[in-house]
């Protein structure tokens, strides 16, 4: 019998490990499976589990309003030693790349025990973008034991580092989510669903907006905003932003898009409803990592609010496409996807750069054939 303890802390770590959770549980004369979360996110991060009735072995609760990377830090490796110390797990998984994933491969590393890391490799090669999120992927895949690479492009910058330990491409779990997502809500709905049914003008065009990345904060919001306020003013067009709960985002995003005509500020959904709602749509804004890999799968273009990335793939293939937090970029590119139809028709092709929805099933394969150290 082998013990697998799974940590995660926030809402795309969560998204994208609660298919592991179930697979791994599909085999419990194999495999013991339990599930700490750190909760460095709360609300959005019981969200998820909710939705893939996923219950946590263990729970730090350790989310403070506005909290900071030292405590968070501090916290982590602090209230993680007793759940490594009284479950002895052979294996722990770790997600991408947060302070909860880096925080917990380390105290892995302190209790002696075989590091596996669920989408490794991903790199922008730059140490500020994203800020911390690029070193903490970098620390975490000195440590691992078992590296799960979404891609042969993440599996190749794995060996180019000479990193420790086995190297398997295996896709991306975050695709294995949005099927289990678009499957469930073929016969689904939910409050949050009938409310956006009921309240939102779907003859217009939708354009989805979200944003939270940490080197945005300050300048880079206000720019997003601004840039939000001219496409506003198109009437054909309707903005939905489920803002993000972190306050460095609250504020600017209320205090400069707040009652504008044709924009709605929203609470973070819920993922079916943000799956739902990211197929409504016309177009989707974004700095996130996770919805970068969602919507190439559903025929969404994406503009990437960011100066960089490390997920390549789609932009190769031109369903997303880089625009930075420059606020004339912004707009010129969302104009020109709302009026040139073959342009837009080019970038909305689907694409699976990331998964075939099979990744659990190939990361549980792998383990049942492992031999512990
Ligand atoms: C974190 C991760 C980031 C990831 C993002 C996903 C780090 C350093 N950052 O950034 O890599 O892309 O999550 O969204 O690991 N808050 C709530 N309720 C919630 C969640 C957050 O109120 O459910 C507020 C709290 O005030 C909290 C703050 O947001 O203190 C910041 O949360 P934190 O996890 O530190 O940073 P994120 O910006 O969410
Ligand atoms: N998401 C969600 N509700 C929202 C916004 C996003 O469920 O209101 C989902 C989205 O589908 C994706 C994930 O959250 O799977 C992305 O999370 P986030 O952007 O916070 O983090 P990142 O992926 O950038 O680390």
């Amino acid at each position: 019998m082998k013990k697998i303890l799974l940590i995660f802390g926030t809402r795309p770590e969560a998204i994208k490990m609660a298919p592991l959770v179930k697979e791994f549980r599909k085999y419990p004369e194999q495999f013991e499976t339990k599930v700490c979360v750190t909760a460095q996110h709360r609300q959005m991060l019981d969200q998820v589990l909710e939705f893939f009735e996923v219950a946590p072995d263990y729970d730090l609760n350790l989310m403070r309003p506005g909290q900071n990377l030292y405590q968070l830090t501090a916290d982590i490796i602090t209230e993680l030693k007793p759940v490594l110390e009284t479950f002895r797990p052979d294996y722990v998984f770790v997600h991408g790349d947060t302070t909860t994933s880096t925080v917990s491969a380390l105290a892995s590393f302190y209790a002696g025990t075989c590091i596996c890391h669920i989408e490794a490799g991903l790199r922008t090669y730059n140490k500020h973008a994203p800020f911390p999120e690029e070193i903490n992927r970098q620390l975490t895949g000195r440590m691992t034991d078992i590296h799960f690479a979404p891609t042969a492009g993440a599996r190749a910058n794995l060996l180019s580092e000479k990193v420790f330990g086995q190297v398997e491409i295996t896709g991306n779990t975050v695709i294995d989510a949005l099927f289990f997502a678009t499957e469930k809500l073929k016969n689904y709905s939910d409050a949050e669903i009938e409310t956006l049914k009921n309240t939102v003008d779907f003859s217009k065009r939708i354009i989805l907006v979200t944003g939270h990345r940490r080197e945005n904060f300050g300048d880079g919001f206000i720019h997003i905003c601004q840039a939000l306020l001219e496409i506003a003013q198109n009437p054909d067009v309707e903005i939905l932003y489920p803002v993000h709960l972190n306050p460095n985002v609250q504020a600017p995003v209320h205090s400069l898009l707040e009652n504008v005509n044709n924009i709605r500020l929203i609470a973070p959904l819920a993922y079916p409803a943000f799956v739902w709602l990211m197929e409504k749509s016309y177009l989707i804004l974004t700095d996130s990592g996770g919805i970068q890999e969602e919507a190439p799968s559903l025929g969404k273009p994406v503009l990437v609010m960011r100066e960089t990335t490390e997920r390549p793939e789609a932009v190769e293939a031109g369903t997303v496409k880089l625009v930075g937090t420059d606020r004339d970029k912004i707009v010129s590119e969302t104009i020109r996807l709302l009026q040139d139809a073959q342009y837009y028709a080019d970038m909305q092709k689907i694409h699976n750069p990331y998964g075939d929805g099979r990744a659990v099933q190939r990361i549980v394969e792998i383990i049942k054939n492992h031999h512990k150290i």
